[in-house]
């Protein structure tokens, strides 16, 4: 069961005046992502396909992250009536699927794969916090607060099955700081681009590097310094570094310049 209901969101104080067209269509993207959340819950149940413990925790981790695709969804509908929620995630659905019959992690392990979902977690526990912050909508603050509410306690969640796995597995540090930084890379790939081509500019043929580019020029947008700093010391935590020493400072320094380094690069093509 969800910690939270559609009906726990106060859609009556929704404000149209207020909603920016920007994160409108970032929150359109990220709500057809959400709706991945079923995929992946069932390739974790064949990853850990004897592990009934964790099973359960995946299928209730997929309910909730349905959860999230729904709420932005219907969010977005208020915003923009003409927006077709149910045509958008088909539309995505068709053009990215999850490996559904997978009975190993593509990280390799079973530690691997939870350092990989620990990493999405960071990264999506810091957007919404990112959202939340930058959202001026009322209903739209309070679905991305209870969303990065969320995503930090699945973080947590997959922390601590992971160090059950490490117990049995023992895989290095070298090799979780591998799978963390492909999974971060992986962020660039086609999953978030082709959401927001399926969500945003349906109408014209898909472009990966464009869409990419639009996406990621929006996304950025939205984050401060203190929410890279925050992901980078949970992102340290996954691979077993310390997370609030001075190799994590210079780390989130690091993001941080890079962040806005490519934020800038992405202006300057679309202007
Ligand atoms: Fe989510
Ligand atoms: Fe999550």
């Amino acid at each position: 069961m969800a910690r939270w209901t559609l009906d726990d969101i106060p859609w009556e104080s929704f404000d149209p005046s207020k909603v920016e067209p920007e994160i409108l269509r970032l929150v359109k993207a990220a709500s057809l992502v959400e709706q991945n959340g079923g995929d992946y819950a069932r390739y974790l149940c064949g990853v850990f396909h004897d592990d009934r413990e964790f099973q359960r925790v995946a299928e209730a981790w997929g309910t909730e992250e349905i959860q999230h695709g729904q709420a932005l969804g219907r969010w977005a509908t208020l915003a923009d009536p003409g927006f077709d929620h149910a045509a958008a995630s088909a539309r995505f659905t068709e053009g990215f699927r999850v490996d559904l019959a997978a009975d190993a992690s593509v990280r390799g392990s079973r530690s691997g794969e939870l350092v990989a979902r620990c990493i999405v977690e960071t990264g999506t526990s810091s957007y919404y916090t990112a959202l939340a912050e930058a959202a001026q909508e009322p209903v739209l603050k309070a679905i991305c607060h209870k969303i990065a509410a969320d995503e930090f306690r699945h973080y947590k969640l997959f922390l601590t099955h992971l160090q059950r796995y490490l117990a049995k597995e023992g895989i290095g540090f070298w090799r979780r700081l591998r799978i963390a930084a492909g999974r971060v890379r992986e962020s660039e790939d086609d999953e978030l681009s082709y959401a927001y081509h399926a969500a945003n500019e349906a109408q014209r043929p898909y472009e990966r590097r464009r869409s990419a580019r639009a996406y990621f020029r929006r996304a950025y947008a939205v984050y401060r310094w203190h929410h890279v700093e925050r992901g980078i010391a949970m992102a340290f935590k996954a691979v077993g570094l310390k997370p609030h020493g001075r190799l994590n400072l210079w780390a989130a320094r690091l993001a941080w310049w890079g962040m806005r380094r490519h934020r800038r690069r992405l202006d300057r093509l679309a202007a």
